[in-house]
């Protein structure tokens, strides 16, 4: 059985409440919920962490490397500048990351279209919104 890591960085936790018009009306809870039916679907199981410290996700990455089969990724604004986050997935890189955004970054503003995490993530998955998520678990569970 493949066991997959969710990380949601900074203001996720906010989903459902915040900026509705691009994220979505569902919380974070929610979205978990479903993903960890779709991963028993597919024989995954499927973790959870959110932190809104770079420090700690940069531990959550880590325990990747002896603990999990790949990882699905949404730093929110640390993706765009974050050199630790970056060099935190490039340390644990024997393992799938794929990054994933709930908008489409590349549509919003300029600071948003960098993304310090593409370099080192097996695939970028943007735009769906909460379907970034489950795209990116069937991915990793069909890999
Ligand atoms: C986000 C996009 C980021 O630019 C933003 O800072 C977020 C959410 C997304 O899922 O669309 O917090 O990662």
């Amino acid at each position: 059985m493949k066991k997959i890591l969710v990380i949601n960085g900074p203001n996720l936790n906010m989903l459902g409440k915040r900026e509705p018009e691009i994220y979505g009306s569902r919380s974070l809870d929610d979205i978990n919920r479903d993903l960890k039916t779709l991963g028993e679907k597919m024989g995954a199981e499927v973790d959870f962490f959110q932190s809104n410290v770079e420090g700690e996700i940069v531990t959550a990455i880590h325990s990747v490397l002896d603990g999990y089969d790949g990882c699905i990724i949404n730093a929110g604004a640390y993706t765009h500048y974050s050199v630790a986050i970056h060099d935190a997935i490039a340390a644990v890189e024997t393992k799938p990351f794929i990054e994933v955004h709930l908008s489409n970054v590349h549509t919003r503003e300029e600071y948003r279209h960098k993304s310090m995490l593409s370099p080192v993530c097996k695939g970028v998955i943007l735009g769906f919104g909460e379907k970034s998520y489950s795209l990116a678990l069937k991915a990793l569970c069909e890999d």
